[in-house]
């Protein structure tokens, strides 16, 4: 693991946007791994403007997301599909049939994950993966738990993930309880991974995930194991490290 620290959030949020627009620059059609949540959205931002100045072409690329909630349509505003749109796909000249997200829209779990590994796999997998991690140590939605998960599935969340999740709701209730997530192993695949962290919520989760042990109760530690990934943090994310 290579630490790369950031003074704050917008110069993680620039680091990170570097190590993928060269990722982009060197492989013009590249498979990237995309996530979700608060702390990405500024490397999101720093990409679309460099974009907007003609310095990033997208039209090659395609993504596919890490997760998205079970049982929310892809127009839904809490939906990752809508996410991804909002945040990033609009903004740049991404096609957007190169863009895949889980299909939480599908009720039918085993169905819409085996479609969706079928469809990483036969992309190659991920160039680079981009992951954040939860306040608990998650990367996509894998929880802590007795082992490392596999290909995509059906997850259901923590009280934890449900409590941190429910700022982006109107009211907790309104919190999915299930995720269909990518797997810890299909994560693994990925060539080069960028896991993004800010803020002192995230302090003890980096610190554990860097230099904790190797254990599915810490689900972000098995990226110790990864030859190529980076993690780019700010001063508070990395207080206790
Ligand atoms: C969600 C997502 C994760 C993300 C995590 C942290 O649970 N499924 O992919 O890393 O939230 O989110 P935030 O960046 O908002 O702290």
């Amino acid at each position: 693991m290579k630490i790369v620290r950031a003074k704050d959030y917008a110069d993680m949020s620039r680091k990170a946007a570097n190590l993928i627009s060269a990722q982009v620059i060197l492989k013009p059609d590249c498979v990237l791994g995309l996530a979700t949540g608060s702390t990405p959205i500024g490397a999101y931002k720093q990409l679309s403007e460099w974009y907007q100045k003609g310095d990033v072409d997208f039209s090659q690329v395609s993504t596919y997301n890490l997760d998205e909630y079970r049982g929310l349509s892809h127009d839904d505003p809490q939906s990752y599909h809508y996410f991804m749109r909002d945040n990033f796909f609009n903004h740049i000249n991404i096609d957007i049939n190169n863009t895949h997200v889980p299909d939480g829209a599908n009720p039918d779990a085993a169905a819409a994950c085996a479609e969706y590994d079928a469809m990483v796999a036969a992309a190659g997998y991920p160039d680079l993966q981009l992951l954040g991690i939860g306040n608990n140590g998650h990367i996509g939605f894998n929880e802590p738990d007795n082992h490392f998960s596999k290909g995509t599935h059906c997850v259901d969340l923590t009280e934890s993930t449900i409590q941190a999740n429910s700022r982006l709701f109107d009211s907790i209730d309104q919190v999915p309880r299930q995720a269909y997530t990518m797997g810890t192993q299909t994560i693994m695949y990925a060539r080069m991974i960028v896991i993004v962290a800010n803020g002192e919520k995230k302090a003890q989760a980096v610190h554990d995930m860097c230099f904790g042990p190797v254990t599915p109760q810490c689900p972000a530690s098995i990226l110790q194991l990864h030859t190529n990934c980076v993690v780019v943090a700010d001063e508070a994310a990395l207080a206790l490290c």
